[in-house]
């Protein structure tokens, strides 16, 4: 089954770079011909924790992912299907769980 990455681009992620963390995901998903779908997102309300990433299918949130965190993101998670820890250390149980409530209840972009 493919895969979808979510990346928040609303102002607090975008300030933290989170636009070039979008590139370089469709740069490597593009590259390595993955079948991952990314996309853009308007916020998963963690905005203090941003840049923020979401691979949807495996309920992973990754929170202040840098633009060179993207290569390890890809071949550890996406090729590899690890989760890349060392992402999720300032993410919380509470906020994890209201952002999947929140995808869980369709809310994808272009929806709201
Ligand atoms: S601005 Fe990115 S989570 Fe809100």
């Amino acid at each position: 089954m493919g895969k979808t990455v979510l990346v928040c681009t609303n102002v607090d992620c975008a300030d933290r770079g989170s636009e070039q963390v979008l590139d370089r995901l469709h740069d490597a998903v593009e590259r390595n011909d993955l079948e991952v779908e990314v996309r853009d997102y308007l916020c998963f309300s963690a905005c203090e924790k941003g840049p923020n990433v979401v691979v949807v299918e495996d309920r992973v949130w990754y929170a202040g992912v840098q633009p060179e965190d993207v290569d390890t993101i890809a071949v550890e998670h996406l090729m590899g299907g690890e989760i890349v820890e060392a992402l999720t250390r300032d993410t919380d149980t509470i906020t994890k769980n209201l952002i999947f409530i929140v995808l869980d209840a369709g809310i994808m972009p272009g929806t709201v």
